[in-house]
């Protein structure tokens, strides 16, 4: 049986996921669900369990430290260590810099505390059971994490730093033969940017992207689990991004018009 916790596992991508891997694993699979909402938590596990998966629903808030490591202590108690966390929960913000008020710019700052310290230290209480399991991290960057993204300051500097942390760890982690696969998606089509911040801090009802051609959220979920299981160190989603990533190297300013031309006209810097 394979123990595999979840972070922002209540919807989108993270509850793919959870579903994806209890049909591919079935009984082999104990799959450990993490967020705020415990009745959508509770959902995602019925449907697991209707694949014959074992869940655990354990409501927290990445943002707080504690609550992250009673995460990992809760998934150990039950089901005696852990294979792999997916360290999945995060959350989005539309805002150029301007536009944001002095008296606004904490946000920011609980932006990376979701995103980035969410991620440290969930992975930091569960290395010792990654190591004994010899077993996975994945860690849910963004392409925002490879790329700056205009109107995207605070979430491109979490991302970035989730990419830099797990690059890190990864390398920390060779010869323990637990492996760290960071991925990058696009624009899937989930509710992340219509929850995000605005510039004021509160849930943008709105996304600033052009969504016609975003990833569903079943493909994303997918290159998710297989670049874990074949322990790929990246998994960086769309052709664009792939090309995005070595255009940079070559001609940057190629790359920021093609940022630019992802937001929408009228989140546009002026
Ligand atoms: N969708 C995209 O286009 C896209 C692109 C690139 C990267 N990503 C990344 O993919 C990951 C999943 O995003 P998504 O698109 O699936 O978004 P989503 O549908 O909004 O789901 C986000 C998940 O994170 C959880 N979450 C948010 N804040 C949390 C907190 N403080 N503590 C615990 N859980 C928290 C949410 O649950 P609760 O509200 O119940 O806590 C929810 O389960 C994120 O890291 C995101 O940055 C998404």
């Amino acid at each position: 049986m394979k123990t595999i916790v979840i972070t922002g596992a209540s919807d989108g991508i993270g509850a793919e996921i959870a579903r994806q891997l209890a049909a591919r694993h079935k009984q082999d699979a104990a799959l450990v669900l993490a967020a705020r909402n415990e009745a959508a938590l509770q959902a995602v596990a019925t449907q697991c369990r209707g694949h014959g998966a074992q869940t655990l629903v354990v409501r927290t808030d990445v943002s707080d430290a504690a609550q992250c490591r009673a995460l990992i202590a809760a998934a150990v108690a039950q089901f005696g260590g852990i294979d792999a966390l997916i360290n999945n929960a995060g959350m989005s913000a539309q805002a150029l810099l301007e536009e944001v008020k002095a008296e606004d710019l904490a946000w920011y700052e609980d932006l990376m505390r979701i995103n980035l310290w969410g991620s440290v230290w969930c992975t930091h209480a569960a290395l010792p059971h990654l190591k004994a399991s010899r077993g996975h991290i994945v860690a849910v960057s963004s392409l925002a994490g490879l790329v700056g993204v205009p109107g995207r300051t605070a979430y491109s500097a979490t991302k970035f730093a989730m990419t830099g942390f797990f690059e890190a760890l990864r390398v920390e982690l060779k010869q323990a033969g637990v492996s760290v696969t960071t991925a990058y998606p696009g624009v899937v089509a989930t509710q992340i940017r219509y929850r995000g911040y605005n510039a004021a801090g509160q849930a943008a009802g709105r996304s600033g992207l052009k969504e016609d051609d975003a990833m569903s959220v079943e493909e994303c979920a997918r290159l998710i689990i297989d670049g874990m299981q074949s322990r790929q160190r990246e998994v960086v989603m769309t052709a664009k991004g792939k090309l995005g990533r070595w255009l940079k190297l070559l001609a940057p300013g190629v790359v920021e018009n093609l940022a630019l031309a992802a937001l929408k006209d009228d989140v546009k810097p002026k």
